[in-house]
């Protein structure tokens, strides 16, 4: 099966939040990134509400212009609009208020009490849910334990760094996208991830999706939001490349 392109449309939001305008719309943006072979939307809802709006998301979910992927931290506010709305997809991320993106993996050992009834409710009503984690088999462990069907790797170790850091942090992702497989999990990744780097993701083993926002969002600014997903959706077409020897 091919690997699939989310879109995350947060930063479509972010431009109409900073100047307090009812445009750029993500719902149009929605239907622009299906043109360009988008496979699905992905939206963060922040407590915050620094992008996107409690209404992007529901009507991002009854538009239906693609499927949508609610990432989310576990805000009591934020789990009744995700059970209002039943994404058929959540993403399960840790959230502070000072950051400027998704720092770091979810503790999903850590945070397991209060990540279990989230996960119960989410699945419950209908939702298949990931957790956003650090490529570490320990991690991938609570995910199973936690009964959820699916991790993303948080892959922004690896695009943050120089080129010799980021092969071991490669290393890294591929062996944790393997064993998640492995535990019979849904591997998606994400993070950082721009056509300068993607090369790299394409070597890491099990995806079944990458969810990306930023880089195409930025790129779409010269070349529009349909060919900028529809640039990156063909870079992803090589998929799997192999990896090098160990
Ligand atoms: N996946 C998750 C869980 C994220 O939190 C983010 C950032 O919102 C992304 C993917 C997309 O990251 P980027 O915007 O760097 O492509």
């Amino acid at each position: 099966m091919p690997l699939k392109l989310g879109v995350n449309l947060d930063h479509v939001a972010t431009l109409r939040q900073v100047r307090g305008t009812s445009y750029p719309d993500p719902v149009e943006a929605a239907h622009l990134a299906a043109a360009g072979g988008a496979s699905g939307i992905t939206a963060h809802l922040r407590e915050d509400r620094r992008h996107m709006l409690d209404d992007d998301i529901r009507r991002l979910r009854t538009e239906q212009i693609l499927p949508l992927n609610l990432e989310m931290a576990i805000h009591p506010d934020v789990v009744a609009l995700a059970l209002e709305v039943g994404p058929p997809e959540v993403c399960l991320v840790p959230e502070r208020r000072e950051e400027l993106t998704t720092e770091g993996g979810l503790d999903a050992r850590g945070q397991f009490r209060a990540l279990a009834p989230v996960v119960r409710s989410l699945r419950e009503n209908g939702a298949e849910v990931s957790l956003f984690i650090e490529p570490d088999e320990g991690q991938v462990r609570a995910a199973v334990d936690l009964g959820a069907p699916a991790v993303e790797l948080h892959t922004g170790r690896y695009c943050d760094r120089t080129a010799a850091a980021a092969e071991a942090e490669l290393v890294r992702l591929r062996r944790a996208a393997q064993f998640a497989y492995e535990q019979g999990l849904k591997v998606n990744a994400g993070h950082g991830i721009h056509l300068g780097n993607v090369e790299g993701i394409l070597t890491i083993p099990r995806l079944h999706a990458l969810n990306i926002g930023h880089s195409i969002v930025a790129r779409a600014v010269f070349v529009g939001l349909t060919e900028a997903v529809r640039e990156m959706a063909h870079a992803m077409y090589r998929y799997p490349l192999p990896a090098p020897p160990p």
